[in-house]
């Protein structure tokens, strides 16, 4: 059996554990890694046995299978583009961009051009998930109400609002993309931020934001994003049907229903492993259950930007029944 030659763009904390997994595959070989801090690239690719390349052609040239995007939110568009033009298939962490029209560019190429690709959203492969469906599946969902409250990630670039998009675009897309997954599309989105950063220098994000969210299905929910705190405090959805509650988080589904409450628990690692395992085997034409391609991931980017600009400019933000907002950030319109 040949390996699947995997390439990485990105050496931080994502990169990281994406080659812990993939160097546990053994169909999958590590050709190489690239950084735009040489140091980062050099470091990962000698715990991996692997090379650091000097840059993305570098890398492109080495003739690798398939590629991994793990950069920070304002760097994604260019390491897309050159993988797309090497017509290479492209696993992207989320959140695909910062902003709108870098996602949307790219998924017109990746759909022009008919490639497979897949993003970070691993919450997807959760176990419980199929369950939290059953239990959903004959009766419509009433009222979901999703929280990211957490510290501000040790990272330079989070708690600049144009390097990581925010909070909402870029910790609680993964609850935002479950919230689309178990309840529907959004129609509506009025959001409020406090307008006040998180104690961190250089901040200019909102500490804490909450949305209210309405579903074309009728449903209508919360999204509340906090980073003031010291510890991931909470991060997960409640669900409420006719009676049933669904709480569920990575740890777990708790289901409240006429009969008592009951916990099934999930393994996040499990996940995060099946995330890259669903890639690999979409790549080498074994498998088939890539969860969240990047048009997938863009109609998450859409509600999730769509949260952020009215928490920015106080006012409702429309969307369509595909997730695609009518008026988009920065005041751009695009075609809904
Ligand atoms: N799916 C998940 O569970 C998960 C977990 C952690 C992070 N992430 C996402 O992954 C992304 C990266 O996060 P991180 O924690 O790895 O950040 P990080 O800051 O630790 O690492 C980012 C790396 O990218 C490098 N980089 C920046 N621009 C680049 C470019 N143009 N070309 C090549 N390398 C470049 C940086 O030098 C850095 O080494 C974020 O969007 C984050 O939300 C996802």
């Amino acid at each position: 059996m040949r390996a699947c030659r995997v390439g990485l763009i990105g050496a931080g904390g994502v990169a990281q554990r994406h080659a812990r997994v993939l160097g546990g595959f053994d169909d999958v070989e590590l050709i190489g890694v690239t950084d735009v801090v040489p140091d980062a690239a050099a470091a990962l690719a000698a715990e991996h046995g692997t090379r650091a390349y000097a840059d993305v052609a570098e890398l492109l040239a080495a003739g690798p299978d398939a590629v991994y995007v793990c950069v920070p939110p304002f760097a994604h568009g260019p390491a897309e583009q050159a993988v797309l033009d090497a017509g290479l298939p492209m696993f992207v962490e989320k959140p695909v961009a910062v902003d709108l029209a870098t996602a949307e560019r790219v998924a017109t190429e990746v759909n022009r051009r008919g490639l497979l690709t897949a993003v970070g959203h691993h919450w997807r492969y959760l176990s419980v998930l199929d369950e939290a469906r059953e239990l959903l599946a004959d009766r419509p969902v009433r009222m979901v109400s999703g929280a990211w409250l957490d510290k501000v990630p040790p990272v330079a670039w989070w708690a600049r609002r144009d390097r990581s998009g925010g909070p909402v675009v870029e910790q609680a897309a993964h609850v935002l993309d479950l919230v689309r997954a178990l309840v529907g599309e959004v129609s509506e989105v009025t959001a409020y931020g406090n307008g006040t950063p998180p104690p961190v220098d250089g901040a200019d994000i909102d500490s804490v934001t909450t949305a209210v969210l309405r579903f074309t299905n009728g449903a209508v929910g919360t999204l509340s994003a906090a980073c003031v705190l010291g510890w991931k405090h909470r991060a997960g959805l409640e669900i409420l049907a006719d009676g049933l509650a669904l709480s569920l988080t990575e740890e777990g589904l708790t289901i409240r229903d006429a009969d008592g409450e009951r916990h099934v628990p999930a393994d996040p690692e499990a996940a995060r492993v099946a995330v890259d395992r669903a890639f690999v085997d979409a790549v080498r034409g074994v498998g088939d259950d890539v969860r969240v391609p990047y048009a997938e991931a863009l109609a998450t980017q859409r509600l999730a930007l769509a949260v952020s600009d009215s928490a920015r400019t106080g006012a409702t933000v429309p969307l369509t029944t595909a997730g695609s907002p009518a008026v988009l950030t920065s005041g751009v319109t695009v075609d809904a």
